[in-house]
C-alpha cells in the first residue's frame, strides 16, 4: 500500500473513531439514568413489585422524555440485603453515573446508601424506608414514603378520643417498629392513655403466636401494631386463631398491616381494624381512581398499595427536578428543585419539607371494610398537611 495511502486511511480511521466518541458523549449526555433499587426477590419482594409497577406507570403515562433528556430506569435486585445495596449503588454510580438513586425497600438498605449519596452527591430518593432519622443520613435524601411517627401520632390521639385506655405495642423489632412504639407511647401518654406493655418481635417471618398470647394475657383495651408490608397476613391469622377479638381486645395500627396488596385475603378477621396511613387505593379523589385503574390495567389487576404511591410519586419528583433545572443534571442543582417540590398525589396534596427533605402528608384514618366483596380501608377523616414528628435517634 502507498504510504498516502495508508495515511489517509489512517486520519479517516480515527477521524471515524472519533466521532463515534463524540457521538456516544452526545448520548450519554441526552440520557438521565435513574438507578432503582428494590428487593424484588426474598421476603420483601411484594415492596419491589409494587414499586416497579408504579415506577413503570409513571414514566409510560407521561413519558420518557424530560426537558429533552431521554429517562432510562436501571432496575437492580437487591434481595433485601444491605451489602448488596451498597454493591449496587456503588457501581451505578461509578459506572453507570446515574443520576439519582431511587428505591430502598427496607430502611437497613437505605441507611447503607447514605455515605454513598454523600460522597458522589446523587439524589437519592427513598420510596419505601420509613424510619424518621433516614433522611438525616445525608443531605441528598429525600422521601416519598413516609414516617412511623407521622402515621402513628394521629392513631394515639384517635384512641385516647375513643374510649381506649390501656394498649399492648407490638412492632418489628428494628427502625421503624421502635419509631412507631415510641411515638404511640409517647403521645399516647400525653393524651391520658398507657402503654401497659411494649413487645419486639423479629422482622421476617415471626412467629407471633406467643407474643400474642402475652397480649391476651395482658387484656389491654386494645394492641397496637407495627409490621412491614407484607407481613400482616401472618399477624392477623394468629390474631384470629388466638383468639382476641372476641377477648374485647381491638386492633389499631399504622397501615401497614392491612397493607392493600395482601388485604383482600385476609379474611373477615381484618373487618373493623382501624389504622392511620398516608396511602389507600380506596381513597375517594379523581386523580386515585385514575391511578388505581390504570395501575390494575398495566399490572394484571394487583392492587396498588402504599408502596406503589411512594414508587410512583418518587418518580414524580424527579421529573419535576428535571424539568426546573431545564434538563441539567449534577446533584445540588436537582436537590435545591427537589427540596421545595409540592404536588398532588395519588394520595392527595404532597410537598417536600425543605428543612428536612421529608414528606408532608396527610394521615387519613380508614377501617377495615367490605366494599363491593372486596376489603379495602376506608378512609373516615384525615390529620391534615402531617409532617414528620420523629427526628428522635433510633438507630
Ligand atoms: C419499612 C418497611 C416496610 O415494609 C414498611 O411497611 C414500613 C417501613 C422500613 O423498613 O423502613
Amino acid at each position: 500500500m502507498p504510504l498516502i495511502a495508508f495515511l489517509s486511511r489512517r486520519s479517516m480511521l480515527a477521524a471515524g473513531a472519533a466521532a463515534l466518541l463524540a457521538a456516544s458523549a452526545a448520548q450519554a449526555q441526552e440520557t438521565v439514568k435513574i438507578g432503582l433499587i428494590l428487593p424484588m426477590t426474598g421476603p420483601f419482594a411484594s415492596t419491589g413489585r409494587q414499586i416497579e409497577a408504579a415506577a413503570k406507570l409513571y414514566i409510560a403515562q407521561n413519558g420518557d422524555t424530560v426537558a429533552g433528556k431521554k429517562i432510562q430506569l436501571l432496575l437492580q435486585d437487591d434481595g433485601g440485603v444491605a451489602d448488596q445495596t451498597k454493591r449496587i449503588a456503588q457501581e451505578m454510580i461509578v459506572n453507570q453515573k446515574v443520576a439519582f438513586l431511587a428505591g430502598f425497600g427496607l430502611t437497613p438498605l437505605a441507611f447503607a446508601v447514605a455515605p454513598l449519596s454523600t460522597q458522589a452527591k446523587v439524589p437519592t430518593v427513598v420510596m419505601a424506608a420509613a424510619t424518621s432519622s433516614i433522611t438525616e443520613k445525608s443531605p441528598y435524601i429525600l422521601r416519598t414514603s413516609f414516617t412511623l411517627p407521622q402515621a402513628t401520632v394521629p392513631l394515639a390521639d384517635w384512641a385516647a378520643k375513643n374510649n381506649i385506655k390501656t394498649v399492648v405495642t407490638v412492632v418489628a423489632d428494628y427502625g421503624p417498629g421502635i419509631d412507631a412504639e415510641n411515638a404511640f407511647k409517647t403521645r399516647f401518654a400525653a393524651a391520658g392513655g398507657q402503654v401497659t406493655e411494649a413487645i419486639r418481635v423479629p422482622i421476617a417471618n415471626p412467629d407471633f403466636a406467643p407474643f400474642l398470647q402475652r397480649v391476651k394475657d395482658a387484656k389491654p383495651n386494645a394492641v397496637f401494631v407495627f409490621v412491614p408490608s407484607g407481613v400482616g397476613s401472618a399477624f392477623m391469622k394468629q390474631f384470629k386463631e388466638r383468639g382476641l377479638a372476641e377477648a374485647g381486645i381491638r386492633l389499631i395500627g399504622t397501615g401497614d398491616v392491612t397493607d392493600d396488596d395482601i388485604l383482600n385475603n385476609m379474611g373477615e378477621v381484618a373487618l373493623g381494624t382501624i389504622t392511620t396511613h398516608h396511602y389507600s387505593a380506596a381513597h375517594d379523589s379523581p386523580e386515585n381512581k385514575a391511578f388505581v385503574s390504570a395501575f390494575k390495567a398495566a399490572s394484571k389487576d394487583m392492587r396498588p398499595n402504599f408502596m406503589a404511591v411512594g414508587g410512583y410519586d418518587g418518580i414524580a419528583l424527579i421529573y419535576q427536578a428535571l424539568k426546573a433545572t431545564n434538563g441539567a443534571t449534577g446533584g445540588d442543582a436537582l436537590l435545591a428543585a427537589m427540596k421545595t417540590a409540592k404536588w398532588m398525589s395519588p394520595r392527595g396534596p404532597i410537598a417536600i419539607d425543605p428543612q428536612t427533605r421529608d414528606i408532608v402528608q396527610n394521615i387519613y384514618f380508614r377501617e377495615v371494610k367490605s366494599v363491593g366483596g372486596e376489603l379495602y380501608n376506608v378512609e373516615f377523616g384525615a390529620a391534615e398537611a402531617v409532617k414528620d414528628p420523629g427526628k428522635s435517634p433510633t438507630n
